[in-house]
């Protein structure tokens, strides 16, 4: 596990099976639970957040499972603000090699209206609880719920009280994706820069997606000096979702000449991964998702088809294979052009003359106004039609 005086290595936090499994609808069983930590154990995720242990008898067996198997990773628990639910949480993530408490309170004007605190009583409810979760376990997370919308003297107040009562990690959420880049990083840096002790522990950035900005706003918040990123896989979570693990991941691989940090995660994995989460939770990844949709290394036109053919790097700025993909696909539609298809005619084994190609190419034309996508089968029909013909 990487210390906080590891200034280049960023940590990967992945709450795909808590605040992932919030999403309405994506709950996932025992089994599917063990399955994903496994995996997010074996691609070099950090910290698994695997759930929330006063939440259901549920919950707290599938932390405390996890946190018996995990082989890597540090296992995480959530807790409200309470000794119940921090209670629970210890004992569910007891047994992991590297136990971690995630406790949490909402601290902007919205949030401490709910339990109606005072900011007086709020702050002693978060030395208190802080503190006994670090009697309990040497690495301890704390969260300001909506951060990003609480008073900025407050904040700095309440962080300074979580480090003093012994939190490791200090996570700054942007709750409901309020966010903007610049701010984010700004946000993060003048907390480092201005709460006493901010050196001593790790600042994480954990951001939703409402305005569609979490990658950005986790990306800004490293470049203030966040080394703590919070993410899920195909960025599943509540409403709009969280930062996508895969978009973060990939762009400090392939922008590493401007973003010169590196995580651990072996990006070969994102993938399977991604395809399990999608069966296991029942959200289905739109085609034109970064990195994991379908459409993600597919290009359809004849200029980008041909282009690819003769250089992939026209169009791609990253290998498949380093997603673990096989491969570029180049399906063939109306926007086609001849070179992919007689690429295609190759793979399936017909070599064909310029003449049958023009000829073969204006009934693969015909087919592709007809259908959306024109399969292998199909090619291999147009090509029985024109021999049959011959
Ligand atoms: O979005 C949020 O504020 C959370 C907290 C529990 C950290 O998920
Ligand atoms: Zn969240």
């Amino acid at each position: 596990m990487t210390n906080v005086t590891d200034k280049g290595r960023v940590l990967i936090f992945d709450t795909t099976l808590r605040d992932g499994e919030q999403s309405p609808g994506a709950t996932m069983t025992h089994d599917e639970k063990l399955e994903i930590a496994e995996l997010l154990d074996d691609m070099g995720v950090d910290i698994i957040e695997a759930g929330f242990p006063i939440a259901s008898e549920g919950d707290f067996k599938a932390v405390s499972e996890i946190a018996e198997r995990s082989k890597n990773s540090v296992i995480c628990g959530l807790a409200r603000a309470n000794y119940k639910d921090i209670d629970r949480c210890a004992e569910a993530v007891r047994s992991a090699a590297r136990p971690r408490i995630h406790t949490f309170i909402g601290t902007s004007p919205l949030h401490r209206a709910i339990p109606n605190l005072s900011m007086d009583e709020m702050a002693d409810k978060i030395h208190e609880t802080v503190t006994h979760a670090r009697n309990l376990v040497d690495n301890v997370q704390w969260s300001p719920m909506d951060a990003t919308r609480t008073e900025w003297d407050y904040l700095c107040r309440v962080i300074e009280i979580a480090i003093k009562a012994g939190a490791t990690t200090i996570n700054i959420p942007d709750t409901v994706g309020y966010t903007a880049p610049a701010e984010s990083a700004d946000l993060i840096k003048r907390l480092i820069e201005t709460v006493p002790g901010a050196d001593e522990v790790i600042f994480a950035t954990h951001c939703h997606n409402d305005l569609g900005m979490a990658t950005a706003n986790s990306l800004a918040a490293v470049a203030g000096g966040a080394r703590q990123i919070e993410c899920t896989i195909n960025g599943l979570g509540e409403r709009a979702g969280n930062t996508a693990l895969e978009e973060v991941v990939m762009a400090l691989k392939v922008r590493s000449d401007i973003m010169p940090w590196v995580t651990g995660i072996d990006t070969s994995k994102i993938m399977h991964i991604s395809r399990r989460v999608a069966t296991v939770s029942g959200f289905n990844v739109q085609f034109n998702k970064a990195i994991v949709g379908k459409n993600a290394f597919a290009h359809e036109s004849g200029i980008h088809q041909d282009g690819m053919l003769k250089n992939k790097e026209t169009f791609e700025i990253m290998r498949p294979e380093d997603v673990g993909l096989a491969g570029t696909s180049l399906p063939l539609g109306k926007h086609s052009g001849r070179a992919a298809l007689r690429d295609k005619l190759t793979t399936l084994g017909f070599e064909v003359g310029d003449n049958q190609l023009k000829d073969l190419f204006v009934r693969f034309k015909e087919l592709a106004d007809r259908k959306k996508e024109v399969f292998d089968d199909d090619i291999v029909a147009l090509m029985r039609v024109g021999e049959d013909a011959e």
